[in-house]
Formats: C-alpha cells, structure tokens, sequence
C-alpha cells in the first residue's frame, strides 16, 4: 500500500489504549531494521525524519529507502513524517515531496505565534491530505524543571492545551510532561508528571498526544558500548512502565531516536573489538541491524502494545 497519513492510526490507537512507534531514520541499516520488526509484528508504523537526517542523508535517498520498505512489506502500514519541522517553508516542501505527515515544532515561540504558524501549516497540510503534529510547551533538560515552579512554567498548561488545539486544528499535540531529547534525561529517579498528562487528556477527549523524548535509553545497550570503549555514564531514559502508563492516557505516538543510536553505535562497538582484523562494514552494519530489529520488536511487543494492530 502507499505511505498513510498517521490519521487512523492514532483513532485506533486511542481507541485502543496502545501507541505507534514514531522511529527516527538515517540510514538503510536503521529503516530495515525497523521495518523488519513492525513487518514481523504486524505493528503499524511511523518513520520520522529530522533536520540532522535530512542533512546527513538527503531526504530523497530517505524518501527512496522508504519507497523500498513499502515494496518489501506492502500489508504494513507505514506514514512518513518530518521530526521538528521548524518553519511553514520546510513543511511545505516535505509535503510536496510525498511525505504523510508533518510537525510543525513553534513550541519555542510565544502561545499566540506558534497558534499562528502552527494554523498556517494545518490549513496547507489539511488541504492536501497531510497530519499535522504541534507541540505546546517546552521539553525539560536535565537541569530544568528541578521545582514545581519550574515545571510550571515549562510543562504544558492543560487549559492552553485544550484552546491550542480548537484554534489550530492540529491532528496530535506534542505535550511536555517531564521527558527531553537524547540519553541523559533525569539526574534522580525518573519522572513524569503523569497527573498533568490526565488533565490534559481529560480536557482533549479521543485527541491523540505525542510524546518525545521517550527512549529508555536501554541499559544493556549503555553497558555494552561502555564496555567496548564507550563513554556515556550516567545515561538514563525513561522507564518502560511509564510509556505503558502514558499509553493508557492518551498517548498514541511514542518517539524513539537515542535507543537506536545506542544500540546501533553499542553493536558496532562490540563487532569491533571482537574482530580487528574485519574491514568489511557489512560484517558489523549485520549484527547492530539485527539489534535495532530485535530492539524495535521489543518496543512493539513489551512496551507500546501495537503488535496485531494491522
Ligand atoms: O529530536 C531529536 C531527534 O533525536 C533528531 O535529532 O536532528 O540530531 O537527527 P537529529
Ligand atoms: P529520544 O532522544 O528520547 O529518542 O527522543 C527522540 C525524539 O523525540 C525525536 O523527535
Ligand atoms: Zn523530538
């Protein structure tokens, strides 16, 4: 089937109490691994591409690699959609170019600007069959939201939620709750502030939410590049039970881009210190494919509860 847009995967996901995995892609390696997983697991899918991917990839070999997938699987669902588009131009152009759907991230902008932009993309997205995701609020860093004052001021207000979406009209809203980018998100013991995330379902009924920053950051992954010459200690994600709780309160998109890196990097970290003397890059792209693949099938079948949603 052709690429969909992420519309009635979110309606059955809510319905549903279960997420879809929206995966960061950046190479061959990382989209086959992926695709194999949600193939085998019968788990509709979401493959996302981000500034950094465009950049280092080329959004149309990204686009060709994704054209290649839905040949290999055509019974699997699969929406192409841009990671933190940044301006109207930029989702404009992935739109023309095929992709499903997109992000428009103003989430740095003041509540009436990123309204304005946010509107802007929906009305041309909307008119061309294309999902939009917004986001409201700011994602914490490991330092920020240390008090509730904090959390406050950077988390989602519910309310502002709830007129975001009526004046915008976006499909799926990116919500800060307590998660942030990459492998250091929480200094003491992992938090979400799962009673605000209620709040705002409350007020959004059957209104898909978003979650980014939501890697667990996979221990065995961590140990296993630290080991092989690695250097991230400290690393800690957020913990399985609390995407499953996040899950059954509105959350139908799940966005993971650090545990495929650590497992990719962690993987290849091993392959060579086991074997010096290879230079042929297939004999470790295999194994960390493999374990993105088996990584990914974990996510669907452990954590998001997507598998058998086809
Ligand atoms: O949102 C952040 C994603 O992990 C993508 O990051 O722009 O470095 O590819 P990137
Ligand atoms: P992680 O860094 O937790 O994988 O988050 C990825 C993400 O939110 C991409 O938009
Ligand atoms: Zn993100």
């Amino acid at each position: 089937m052709p690429l969909v847009t992420t519309k009635k995967m979110f309606s059955d996901a809510y319905e549903g109490g279960y997420a879809i995995g929206a995966f960061n892609v950046n190479n061959m390696e990382i989209i086959q691994g992926i695709v194999e997983a949600a193939r085998e697991e019968r788990a509709p899918l979401i493959l996302q591409v981000s500034a950094g991917a465009r950049k280092y990839a080329n959004s149309t070999y990204l686009k060709k690699l994704v054209e290649a997938a839905l040949i290999e699987s055509p019974e699997l669902p699969i929406a192409l959609h841009l990671d933190h588009g940044d301006t109207f131009e930029l989702c404009k152009s992935v739109i023309e170019d095929g992709f499903t759907s997109v992000m428009i991230d103003g989430s740095h902008l003041p509540f009436e600007e990123n309204i304005l932009l946010t509107k802007q993309v929906v009305d041309f997205a909307h008119d061309r069959g294309v999902t939009v995701e917004a986001e409201l609020g700011r994602l914490a860093g490991i330092e920020d939201a240390v008090s509730v004052d904090a959390e406050d001021a950077t988390f989602t207000d519910p309310d502002q939620a709830a007129e975001f979406v009526e004046r915008t009209g976006a499909d799926s809203l990116a919500i800060a709750i307590g998660t942030s980018h990459g492998a250091y998100k929480f200094k003491g013991e992992p938090r979400l502030d799962i009673e605000r995330l209620k709040k705002i379902n409350q007020l959004l009924p059957g209104f898909p939410l978003v979650l980014h920053g939501a890697s667990s950051v996979i221990p065995e992954f961590v140990e296993m590049n630290n080991q092989y010459g690695g250097e991230i200690p400290g690393a800690k994600g957020v913990p399985e039970e609390l995407i499953r709780e996040a899950t059954r309160h509105g959350v139908c998109k799940v966005n993971i881009d650090s545990d495929l890196r650590l497992a990719m990097t962690g993987v290849i970290r091993r392959e060579f210190a086991k074997n010096p003397s290879n230079f042929d890059p297939r004999v470790y792209l295999g194994p960390a494919r493999t374990a993105i693949k088996e990584m990914v099938r974990h996510k669907i079948v452990n954590v998001l509860g997507n598998a058998n949603k086809i």
